[in-house]
């Protein structure tokens, strides 16, 4: 297949260099407006690509698989592929990629950031001298919780959860649970992790983090009945997925102070916040920046494009995620 006959549709910019190395391979239309792509413009988009490069933020279900009759391969630029109906595409010969590993140590450092940011009420505390309210040092002012030696939930134990469990560990001397469906030998070798049931793991920490993919198990997997098990002074930490959590519930619960607060870079509506959330001040809520570094965002880009060229050259790709029967 020659290469100039290959259209790739960018949905939305991308770091320079990954176009430019993409160009030497194919036809690349790229919307340039920054903006979420509106159905309309997607359903347009599509019409001529054999490549789809999309972001998380683009649904790309049966209905736009349907508007794209040569499409053969999409090109994620994200981890998560959530968004992407994998299912619909399998059966249409659609073959999908993603971009793991790349962003995997800035994600954890956000989570780690957050959880400090909660333990240590830094946003507040920062707002407090912003406004003028810091009247002078007091033993008894803005005083947060401690995080070394303190007791590390961990749901979903992969790359980006394994490595916050690294940090804590390492770094804060932490206690390591963990919640996932398979025993991590090696990581309970190295840090002492101990596998926990859930309810288990809700009782015993003092911060419980979340890092698991959006799939119809993990939905509001964190609930009313989950946020109930935990201490009244343990903090929820979300960088996955939006809907693992119910955020009502979260609202709920720090209001009436059943837990002590949470920090999420993630929405369940996205990117509304659910009401009641951004008024709770032990809360800290963050724009989605977990790969958001200039490093990762040209690695993410430069991982997609390697998929899409080695799709082309007829190779292997790096990060594939579905297999399906028959490509188009
Ligand atoms: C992903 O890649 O899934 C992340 O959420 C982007 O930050």
């Amino acid at each position: 297949m020659p290469k100039a006959q290959l259209t790739v549709f960018i949905t939305r910019p991308i770091p320079t260099e990954c176009i430019v190395a993409l160009k030497k391979y194919a036809r690349v239309i790229i919307r340039r407006t920054d903006s979420i792509i509106t159905r309309t413009e997607l359903l347009r988009g599509i019409r001529q690509a054999d490549i789809l490069l999309p972001i998380l933020t683009d649904a790309i279900d049966d209905q736009v698989l349907a508007a794209a009759p040569k499409l053969k391969l999409i090109a994620n630029f994200g981890a998560g592929y959530n968004n992407i109906d994998v299912t619909a595409a399998t059966k249409r010969g659609v073959l999908i990629s993603n971009t793991p590993d790349v962003l995997t140590d800035t994600t954890a450092e956000l989570a780690i950031t957050l959880l400090l940011a909660v333990a240590r009420r830094v946003v507040w505390a920062d707002q407090q001298m912003r406004t003028g309210r810091y009247p002078g040092w007091g033993p008894l002012q803005y005083l947060g919780h401690g995080v070394s030696g303190k007791t590390l939930g961990i749901i979903g134990l992969g790359r980006i959860g394994s490595r916050v469990a690294e940090i804590a560990h390492h770094g804060f001397g932490m206690h390591i649970l963990y919640y996932t469906k398979h025993k991590e030998r090696d990581v309970e070798k190295s840090l002492g992790a101990k596998k926990v049931p859930l309810t288990s793991l809700l009782r015993r920490s003092d911060f419980v983090t979340l890092h698991v993919p959006l799939t119809r198990e993990t939905t509001h997997l964190i609930s009313q009945p989950q946020l109930a098990q935990m201490k009244s002074t343990a903090f929820l930490i979300n960088t996955s997925r939006g809907p693992v959590v119910n955020e009502a519930a979260v609202v709920q619960a720090v209001r009436q102070q059943r837990i002590a607060g949470a920090g999420f870079d993630v929405y369940e509506h996205e990117p509304r916040l659910t009401p009641g959330l951004a008024a709770l001040p032990n809360v800290v809520l963050l724009p989605h920046i977990g790969s958001a570094t200039h490093e990762t965002r040209v690695a993410m880009g430069m991982l997609a494009v390697k998929n899409i060229i080695a799709f082309i050259k007829h190779q292997r790709l790096p990060s594939v995620v579905n297999h399906p029967a028959r490509s188009v």
